[in-house]
């Protein structure tokens, strides 16, 4: 074959199919009974490779099974059906009744409570996980692993600290030095940001990036956080009632979404009622309140299904005067947010509310007629889903 005609996907592909993966996952369920006596799948059949290096975030609100999902590859829940393998070695199969207990299976776990010991110093906390497991490393030696893990992080100054004595930001900051100290290939995260304020959240996420970047430990990285999501993810898995969603590069997802759960979580998106018209391979026609709306394709639909249409607000352009384009809907200019490096603008239909963001000089008058344009191509419709009951 002539190696030149494969294309840039193509050779990643291969080469990650060449690669035995660092973790991989098969068939994996996990129920509870709750104390009603109900059954809840919070794992549903999940089955998910990850290559060494690569930095998995599993996205989803509250409730989806993201911590259960993890604690199952931390050994922490033993999973009801499936395996987990890591480097090739079985942790877990409930069949063969194999479950590797956590400090055998080779990962670190960074949590949203930082879980450091109260009583120890910084320096001793961060030393811990070098002790306990008896590495037989000497006094000296331990003592440079903390010293260059502590430089890395950021932390060198703070050896003779006690926890409650430093700020959230820095506690974080030794909860993933004491993860990172002894080199393990596979660290586990339980939105470990979450408990810290905006800035700080900002600061740790860049900096947690180029760790990883420069340590090369593959991550699994638990968050409902979008942005998080984005700026870390090689690939991130978008968990929906236990289930995968969808996969795949942060890109890929937010301008592929499959289906409206996906866009919605994924990027903001402003979402309207429809019906599909005509399904042809090029374009979707629906009827909305709009009027006609020409949306991509999507094979998945037939004329007369109810529809979720969404489009995201950086691909609304307003114009003052009615526009001879497709997608042109009337709306109210309501309200206009400047926000320094944007503006987001609020409009309404029928008492419905739909966003645009435009360039950060944007100007109209409050409360005018405006014409909206979408482009078809950014223009999504989902099959309407199920009410959850
Ligand atoms: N120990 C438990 N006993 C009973 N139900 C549980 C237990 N842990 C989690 N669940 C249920 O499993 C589902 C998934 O929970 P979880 O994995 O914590 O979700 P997430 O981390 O995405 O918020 C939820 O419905 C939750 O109530
Ligand atoms: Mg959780």
């Amino acid at each position: 074959m002539n190696t030149n005609t494969l294309k840039k996907e193509d050779a990643v592909a291969t080469d990650l199919a060449a690669q035995q993966p660092l973790l991989a996952i098969r068939d994996l369920r996990k129920q509870f009974t709750r104390a009603n006596g109900h059954l809840v799948t919070a794992v549903d059949d999940i089955t998910l490779s990850i290559a060494p290096g690569e930095f998995i975030v599993l996205l989803g609100p509250s409730g989806c099974g993201k911590t259960t999902l993890l604690r199952c590859i931390g050994g922490l829940e033993t999973a009801s059906e499936g395996t987990i393998t890591i480097n090739g070695r079985a942790m877990f199969s409930a069949e063969l009744g194999t479950d590797v207990p956590t400090r055998r299976r080779g990962i670190s776990m960074v949590f949203q409570s930082y879980a450091l010991w109260p009583n120890m110093t910084v320096f001793e906390n961060i030393a811990f996980p070098l002790k306990s497991r008896r590495r037989g490393m000497s006094k000296s030696e331990i003592r440079e692993a903390v010293e260059e893990i502590t430089r890395v992080v950021g932390i060198s100054d703070l050896h003779t600290q006690y926890p409650h004595h430093i700020s959230g930001g820095q506690q974080q900051r030794v909860a993933l030095a004491r993860a990172l100290v002894d080199g393990n290939a596979l660290v586990l995260f339980d939105e470990p940001l979450s408990n810290v304020d905006a800035k700080v959240r900002r600061d740790l996420r860049i900096e947690l990036a180029a760790l990883q970047a420069k340590l090369g430990f593959a991550a699994v990285y638990v968050t409902h956080d979008q942005e998080d999501a984005m700026e870390l993810a090689d690939r991130i898995v978008v968990l929906e009632g236990g289930r995968i969603a969808q996969v795949g590069a942060p890109q890929e997802i937010y301008e592929n979404p499959v289906s409206s759960y996906v866009a919605g979580f994924v990027g903001s998106s402003n979402s309207m009622s429809g019906t599909v018209r005509e399904v042809t391979s090029t374009e979707v026609v629906l009827d909305s309140t709009m009027g006609l709306i020409k949306a991509r394709p999507n094979p998945g639909l037939v004329a007369g299904q109810e529809v979720e249409v969404m489009f995201r607000p950086q691909h609304v352009r307003i114009h003052q005067e009615r526009p001879s384009s497709t997608n042109a809907w009337p709306m109210l200019l309501r309200k206009i947010m400047h926000s320094g490096t944007h503006a987001e603008i609020l409009l309404t239909h029928e008492h419905e509310i739909y966003q645009a963001r435009a360039d950060a000089d944007f100007e109209a008058v409050l409360d005018s007629d405006v014409w909206v344009t979408v482009e078809q191509r950014h223009v999504f419709g989902f099959p309407k889903r199920a009410v959850p009951a």
